[in-house]
């Protein structure tokens, strides 16, 4: 796409002489007369560069200037000006303005200031890009997704994130809890103060009340200092307490009270220490089910799901994968400094095709995996794991004739299993089916009519990891 410039200048003749020479070398120009019309472009479109004269009908371009750069402060503005404005074009210059040109002017000169402009224009952007890709990494826009269940996941996170309400993230292992997690926090009026992170299930029951509230000194055996713990630490910011569902009933009493009082007792402690904390909870666990259990306090459970997001899994958000896959390829890319486009047809069907029961975070080892391994930039089938390349899940057995069966009725049966297998591969995804199984969609739904397959209880069974 040609670079397209902006031209602001209400002189007639230099208007036409700026458009023919700048439409000879290439560009794309767009001519108005004026600063008010030059914004409203400005907003409408994009453009690579603005020339602006300083003499303007109306808003002058000295005005005009502050007012383009708000809008895009790294876009490269070239002042027009006659003779004895010398002293305004510095002071633009100080405003901001890449570089400013007397009126007349040679225009190869000016076709070198041009493209150095442009060269510039073109490196601030590819900074801002990776940028945004490296603070990405915590940020929103790093959250793939554009399926309608993540569009309601970013619905409600965009809700939620500019109050203190304490949220529940509820989703298969792998599905981003951690990464929506974070994402609200960043969000949030508390995004300057720190985000805690703690691993429910990673510390044994006995650890973890000290690691949540901290203790005194002397309070068990090997306290030998006080020690703050997890909630002071988060003290104005965010608690992450992940896999809540893992914690047992004592220490969900005492969360259970900094929820409702906002106060806790250090282990050990004989007075209360008061703390301003937002806490975000994740689970991969139905804490309803653990409620009826009795291993999850119903009490708590209402309070943590005031507000509760759940993360689909991978295999009903289809749409999204492909988009996945090019942004785990792209980060594997940039992480391991190799070239890497893409993942060769073949490939991409196998990845399409699978279930993936652990969800991102399985897909994204799979990428990260084949990048390593690849010696081209496109991807192929000699780059996945075995877990991709077949789909029968148990070890085939020698075919058997049942007495009274004939060929075609043992046909039929072995039909029947490849394609419940295939199904079940794909978490009861038919196109995905059909492309593992070498045949048409159509194909696979005669088979599937005429062999009376229950698609629909395959959908609801979970895939086997
Ligand atoms: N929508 C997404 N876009 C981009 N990356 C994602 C997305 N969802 C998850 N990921 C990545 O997948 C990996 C797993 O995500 P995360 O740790 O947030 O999942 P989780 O639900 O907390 O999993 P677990 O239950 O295993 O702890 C992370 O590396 C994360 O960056
Ligand atoms: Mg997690």
């Amino acid at each position: 796409m040609p670079d397209r410039i902006l031209v602001v200048d209400d002189d007639e003749q230099m208007k036409f002489m700026l458009a023919e020479a700048l439409a000879a070398r290439g560009y794309q120009v767009d001519v108005v007369g004026d600063a008010e019309t030059a914004l409203e472009r400005l907003d409408e479109g994009t453009y690579a560069i603005v020339l602006l004269d300083i003499f303007l009908p109306g808003m002058d371009g000295m005005e005009a200037l502050p007012r383009i750069l708000e809008r895009d402060p790294g876009l490269p503005v070239i002042l027009i000006t006659g003779h004895g404005t010398r002293e305004l074009a510095y002071k633009a210059i100080q405003g901001g303005a890449y570089d400013f040109f007397e009126k007349p002017f040679k225009m190869d000169e000016f076709a070198t200031v041009l493209r150095r402009a442009l060269e510039r224009r073109a490196l601030t952007q590819e900074v801002r890009t990776l940028s945004q890709q490296l603070d990405g990494a915590t940020g929103f826009a790093s959250i793939v997704g554009e399926s309608e269940p993540m569009r309601d996941v970013f619905r409600l996170v965009n809700k939620v994130m500019s109050t203190d309400v304490t949220v529940l993230i509820r989703g298969e292992s792998g599905t981003g809890k951690e990464l929506v997690a974070e994402a609200i926090h960043r969000r949030s009026p508390r995004h300057d103060k720190p985000f805690v992170k703690l691993n429910c299930v990673a510390i044994p029951e006995s650890l973890l009340e000290s690691e949540l509230f901290g203790h005194e000194e002397g309070s068990f055996t090997g306290a030998t200092a006080r020690r703050q713990g997890k909630f002071e630490q988060a003290n104005h910011g965010t608690i992450f307490l992940d896999e809540i569902g893992d914690m047992g009933l004592a220490t969900q009493a005492k969360i259970l009270r900094v929820l409702q009082e906002r106060e806790f007792d250090r282990v050990g402690g004989s007075e209360s220490v008061k703390v301003d904390v937002r806490v975000i909870a994740a689970t991969n666990k139905d804490l309803v089910k653990a409620v009826e259990d009795g291993t999850f306090r119903e009490d708590l459970y209402f309070r943590l799901n005031v507000f509760s997001i759940g993360l689909p899994p991978l295999r009903s958000r289809q749409g999204d994968l492909a988009r996945l896959i090019d942004h785990f390829v792209a980060r594997s890319s940039r992480k391991l400094a190799k070239p890497l486009d893409a993942f060769s047809p073949d490939a991409m069907n196998l990845l399409l095709a699978h279930a993936w029961p652990g969800n991102v975070r399985e897909l994204e080892n799979v990428v990260e995996r084949a990048a390593v391994l690849a010696d081209r930039p496109v991807m192929d089938v000699d780059c996945l794991p075995a877990q991709l390349l077949t789909f029968a899940g148990t070890t085939p057995e020698e075919p058997t004739i049942a007495p009274g069966q004939s060929l075609d009725d043992a046909l039929t049966d072995i039909e029947r299993q490849l394609i419940r297998s295939a199904l079940r591969h794909t978490g009861g995804v038919q196109t995905r089916a059909a492309k593992l199984l070498g045949i048409t969609e159509r194909s696979l739904w005669h088979r599937v009519k005429k062999l009376d397959i229950d698609v629909d209880e395959i959908k609801d069974a979970k895939p086997d990891a």
